[in-house]
């Protein structure tokens, strides 16, 4: 389309200028700005390609690039910072984006066609995303051509000014006569200049989720997926570039997050000449998507974000973009409910009279949700244990005669008591249940009448994981099956939450596509149920933190954090979790001691500490079990919770110390207003020497005084911030505090 340099230049000339100073685009020069971020590329005008120059603190002007001795096998692109790398022609570093064309090649040649610049930011249809107003993010968007294969792109970038953070995502059309396959995507492709990386990584399992790995970015391909159909428990769609001398609050530091449910794909390469390509999107093995003429093919969206305040910065930032514009649920800038979920205390073991029994413990000790876990459904097949009943959600009748309605109404008469006052809160108890609903065991009505609905792939074995099968959610049938189904539990009585669980991994499939097919018909069945029943609180679950990312994040305000409830343990993972989530999205329990899983033993207070740094606190055990120390410390952590929770869904957090580096982890919440502070602060191990570090806070105001309750002192927030405070542990194991602060 433009064969000379001068076309080029007189299409980029005539291009509009735009009236927002978050984009600017002056020929073909793009410039995009936030409060601290500054972020430029141009359009080469030799080629059309789209090069990158600068992402990172803020800077006035382009300069020439690096010379690059051009000899060698490989020239040309090889040697540029791209945008949007193809494959191809000459760059032989990994792609952004991988075409088989209909005549077979796999050369693309994207070239600058036009943009525009779009105040706010328009939605991405069937896929969750960041949104805005015209005042909070604008949007540009680069139209690019590749004549010979006939495939257009229309590249966006949108940035959130006061978060520092861009949003990009793509979209390619097939305007040729044969079909096309997308191998790779990547929504996010940045080309850095030659300088010291680490990367730093959540990795671990189930029960183990995010823990975090920090290491050098080097020569070749740096870079970890999910190939379970899922964002998964080893890894999440995240990481964080950041300069090799960046501390938790110090230095430059980069976060890249995709926003999406599925597999993916990170990696971070570096080349040769130096220059390091960080990228993020789909898992190519999971990928191969066809489109026919006429058609587009959608990428997930990818949010990046810098900071020159170091990780915390990073992560400080995600927590406020993904509260106020990813998060669409009403819940989420809300205090949410104290519950106590069934599970860890009744396992498969429940009944109505029981159900009602227990929610009335509950009610009595100041519990405000009563959540019903697995086990309550299944007509011919009973859900006794894990092998039998998924997919037949009707209540089963032995253990709820006369169906779920007059249950949940005895349930919700049931009036909460203050456990401090022991008077009546003059609330009743909520009730809310816990439905699996992608998923069926071979030993299920649905299964005996539907075996084509699960992904499997021709004559292949259905592997089982948990005794159970994967639902084709990406076929209408099933996506309807799931809707009717939730929807008539949700009519059958007040149902005011959901623990929205899944509990295997994809294994058969029978396209690679199958994977991107299915998470789109997901969010369909989760955009048309969360529509339907706004006033219901999701919670969002996959054995754990399996499934905790940002596309999920857009439908539901929270997500349970990991199974492994041992709050010593979810010290690490709960921490690893806030890298890029913020802790309001969390779900946390206080468990029974010694741990189920672990055998811990700690204290009340401890696990109400640990727990309660989330967004979402409650109980999972029997309070008919717990002994007269725990009874006694109760009350206590009751009140702290509701004091805390609101610093928690509103407030800034900040890792103070972490336990994988000290054994004094600390944490702190500072209000919006910046009036009151939460500090977490917790001994893991007694040590007679050395004593522990004083605990510097942050996030206070230098200049004004602060009172704290742990010392009745009041000091200014730069002594607390440069001597900081000493929580004054004594003798003991897994010990812990909350500390309170005042503005005076
Ligand atoms: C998964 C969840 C648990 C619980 C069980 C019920 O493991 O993560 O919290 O709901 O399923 O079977």
């Amino acid at each position: 389309m433009f064969g000379t340099r001068q076309t080029i230049l007189s299409v980029l000339l005539a291009a509009v200028v735009a009236a927002q100073d978050a984009i600017t685009a002056n020929g073909g020069n793009f410039t995009l700005t936030g409060d601290d971020v500054s972020y430029l590329f141009h359009v080469d005008a030799a080629n059309g390609d789209l090069i990158s120059d600068h992402f990172g603190a803020p800077v006035t002007d382009f300069i020439p690039p690096a010379f690059i001795l051009g000899w060698g096998w490989h020239d040309n692109q090889a040697n540029d910072r791209r945008e949007f790398p193809d494959i191809g022609r000459s760059d032989i570093r990994l792609p952004a984006i991988h075409i088989e064309h209909s005549d077979g090649d796999t050369v693309s040649a994207f070239l600058y066609k036009s943009h525009e610049i779009i105040p706010g930011k328009p939605s991405i249809p069937g896929f969750p995303a960041t949104y805005g107003n015209d005042t909070d993010v604008t949007t540009l968007q680069v139209q690019l051509y590749d004549n010979v294969s006939d495939v257009s792109a229309v590249l966006s970038y949108s940035i959130f000014p006061k978060y520092n953070a861009i949003a990009r995502s793509f979209k390619i059309t097939n305007n040729g006569t044969g079909d096309i396959v997308i191998e790779r995507a990547a929504s996010f492709s940045f080309d850095f200049p030659n300088a010291e990386y680490d990367v730093i990584e959540p990795h671990g399992d189930w029960s183990h989720e995010m823990n975090t790995v920090r290491r050098k970015v080097d020569y070749g391909e740096t870079g970890f997926r999910s190939t379970e159909g899922y964002s998964g428990h080893n890894h999440n769609p995240f990481y964080m570039l950041a300069s090799s001398s960046t501390t938790e609050s110090s230095g430059e530091a980069w976060g890249f997050n995709l926003v999406w449910t599925g597999s993916f794909e990170a990696a971070i390469e570096k080349a040769s000449n130096g220059y390091v390509r960080a990228l993020l999107g789909l898992n190519s093995l999971h990928t191969s998507i066809k489109v026919a003429p006429g058609e587009s093919f959608q990428a997930p969206e990818a949010v990046a974000v810098y900071s020159s305040n170091g990780l915390g910065g990073v992560s400080r930032s995600y927590h406020d973009l993904y509260r106020n514009h990813l998060s669409r649920h009403q819940a989420t800038m809300e205090t949410r409910p104290i519950l106590l979920n069934s599970w860890e205390g009744l396992s498969f073991d429940i009944n109505d009279t029981a159900l009602v029994d227990l929610a009335g413990q509950s009610a009595d000790i100041g519990i405000e949700l009563f959540v019903m876990d697995d086990g309550w459904f299944g007509l011919e097949y009973p859900r006794n244990n894990d092998s039998l009943g998924l997919g037949d959600w009707t209540p089963n009748p032995e253990k709820f005669p006369d169906g779920l309605g007059p249950y949940i109404a005895d349930v919700t008469k049931i009036d909460v008591v203050n456990a401090s006052t022991n008077a009546s809160t003059g609330s009743q108890i909520k009730f809310g249940l816990w439905m699996e609903p992608e998923m069926v065991n071979l030993n299920s009505t649905l299964y005996n009448e539907h075996p084509d609905w699960v992904l499997h792939a021709g004559k292949h074995a259905r592997t089982l994981t948990r005794s159970q099968l994967v639902l084709n959610v990406g076929l209408p049938e099933v996506q309807n099956f799931i809707i009717d189904s939730v929807s008539k539990i949700l009519d059958s009585g007040a149902v005011s939450y959901v623990k929205w669980d899944n509990n295997r991994g994809m294994h058969e499939l029978a396209r690679p596509s199958d994977s991107y097919q299915y998470i789109l018909g997901l969010y369909h069945v989760i955009d048309t149920l969360t529509t339907k029943y706004p006033n219901v609180l999701w919670e969002g679950c996959a054995s754990g933190g399996g499934r905790f990312d940002a596309g999920l994040l857009h439908y539901w305000p929270q997500h349970w954090t990991s199974d492994n409830t041992d709050a010593a343990d979810r010290l690490q993972i709960q921490l690893g979790t806030s890298l890029i989530y913020p802790p309001s999205a969390m779900g946390c329990h206080i468990s029974k001691s010694p741990n189920g899983m672990t055998q811990r033993d700690t204290s009340f207070t401890y696990r109400g500490h640990v727990a309660m740094m989330c967004g979402s606190f409650g109980l999972e055990l029997n309070p008919h079990e717990l002994s007269e120390d725990e009874v006694a410390a109760l009350p206590a952590i009751m009140d702290q919770a509701h004091r805390v929770n609101p610093l928690v869904i509103h407030g800034s957090f900040y890792r103070l110390a972490g336990p994988q580096e000290s054994n004094w982890p600390a944490v702190q919440f500072v209000s919006q207003d910046g009036s009151q502070s939460a500090v977490f602060a917790f001994q893991q191990q007694y040590t007679t020497k050395p004593g522990a570090p004083p605990l510097r806070l942050q996030g206070l105001d230098p200049k004004a005084r602060y009172w704290n309750d742990l010392d009745n002192g009041t000091y200014s927030g730069a002594t607390y911030a440069n001597a900081g405070i000493n929580a004054r542990f004594e003798r003991g194991i897994y010990l812990s505090k909350l500390i309170w602060l005042e503005k005076r």
